[in-house]
């Protein structure tokens, strides 16, 4: 089996990898390709990747180069986990939002508007370029914003899925908290990517007992911590969201508290660099702990199970994943990307039925859902109009005056990225 990823110099691949090496009874991997534009960290990236496979007895090779069209020949899967503009970039979308009094963040309003408009074309480019060399290989989708991008991969045709590891982290949690194993554990997983609710946790599969219940009376207070929301919050709810609805929930304290701290993106990047002098000493042979700090935990977990399913029967039988939604939750668009349970397999994902959604959290998804089909216009089409619509449309933004001064941002932060502007 071969898989290709692309962003390989990425300072999370340490942690694919690690999870590759361990787990290789469930992905036999024969040849791991990296692919990235800039050489300097792929060597880096690509020398302790090595180093892992040979401390663990993996007999997989291991290619790194920065020819994509060599890279993705002949791969069974190729898993993109690219950041256009770097830190650089998402250090912007974490911060001129904020100049409006709006979130700044990566994947949520305008910050994750002005991601998806530079991402959409390069992972469109990239995806063509797979398909013409290799019309079977399936596309895994770590690239974020996840929703918007795989929407755009699916829309186009292609084989793919969207992967992210909210869902993976809430179930090793819940598992630790229950006393079981994480297999064990079965998350009635509802939504949109970066936006979605725990509603069940169930013992043992799909129709086992849901002890949500349960665990929120015995452990709500630490669950609560980790989310950063007051516990009353979630007693109400009866639901775990994910910690991205506290950019909804909490929105304005969320506001002032970015306001008066260094952005993620900067915190990132300080590791980052960290990381990368670790990664040349030809000493280490292992992940080293410093990346536990990043939000990407499980990350590895979750992948080597989707591409066990997609290429063959290794995975687990029910996968968290983005999918097109069909007639899965029917107050969304069939074409709708929507995040939640699926049956995975060779011939993809099919998500499992869903129970009634509360129109709490449905009328939310909709409305990210139609700012999604706006953004996915905007990246596909460009033009300050077509922001506009999106920003207007998003539920952090909704007034015009925001949305005219973000438009204006996220265009000048943005010029070099868009080959409309
Ligand atoms: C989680 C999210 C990812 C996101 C990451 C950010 O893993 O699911 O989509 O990219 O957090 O983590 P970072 O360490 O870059 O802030
Ligand atoms: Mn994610």
């Amino acid at each position: 089996m071969k898989l290709t990823v692309v962003g390989g110099g990425s300072t999370y691949t340490p942690e694919l990898v690690d999870g590759f090496a361990r787990l290789r009874d469930t992905l036999p991997i024969e040849e791991l390709v990296l692919v990235d534009p800039a050489a300097d960290r792929l060597e880096l990236v690509g020398g302790l990747a090595r180093r892992i496979f040979a401390r663990q007895g993996h007999p997989g090779r291991i290619v790194t180069t920065d020819d994509l069209d060599r890279g993705v020949e002949g791969a069974d899967a190729v898993l993109l986990q690219l950041r256009i503009g770097g830190q650089a970039a998402r250090e912007q979308d974490e911060t001129w939002p904020l100049e409006c009094g709006c979130v700044g963040q990566e994947t949520t309003g305008a910050g994750g508007l002005a991601k998806a408009l530079r991402t959409v074309p390069v992972v469109l480019d990239i995806a063509e370029r797979v398909r013409r060399t290799n019309p079977d290989a399936w596309i895994i989708d770590f690239t974020n914003p996840v929703g918007i991008v795989t929407r755009a991969l699916l829309r186009a045709g292609h084989k793919a899925v969207g992967l992210c590891n909210v869902a993976i982290g809430l179930q090793r949690r819940f598992a630790a908290h229950l006393g079981v194993t994480p297999a064990e554990v079965h998350l009635d997983h509802v939504g949109l990517n970066h936006l979605t609710w725990e509603t069940g946790v169930r013992l043992g599969g799909p129709s086992g007992e849901d002890v949500l219940p349960k665990l929120l009376a015995d452990h709500g207070d630490t669950i609560a911590a980790d989310l950063r929301l007051p516990r009353p919050v979630l007693d109400r709810l009866g639901v775990v969201p994910s910690y991205y609805l506290r950019y909804y929930y909490a929105h304005d304290e969320v506001v002032r508290e970015l306001g008066t701290k260094p952005s993620r993106a900067a915190e990132v990047a300080a590791m980052e660099r960290e990381l990368l002098e670790m990664y040349a000493d030809p000493a280490l042979d292992e992940k080293p702990a410093l990346l536990g700090r990043r939000g990407g935990a499980f990350y590895s977990e979750a992948a080597v199970d989707l591409a066990a399913s997609l290429l063959g029967d290794g995975g687990s039988p029910y996968q968290v994943v983005n999918t097109l939604n069909g007639d899965t939750l029917p107050f969304l668009p069939a074409d709708a990307v929507i995040e939640v349970q699926a049956a995975v397999g060779r011939q993809g994902a099919a998500p499992l039925p869903v129970q009634t959604v509360d129109p709490l959290y449905a009328g939310l998804m909709a409305n990210v859902t139609a700012y999604e089909d706006l953004a996915l216009d905007a990246a596909l089409r460009g033009g300050r109009d077509r922001v506009f619509r999106a920003l207007l449309s998003h539920p952090l933004i909704g007034q015009y005056a925001y949305a005219e001064a973000l438009t204006d941002r996220l265009i000048a932060h943005n010029r070099e990225h868009l080959a409309w502007a």
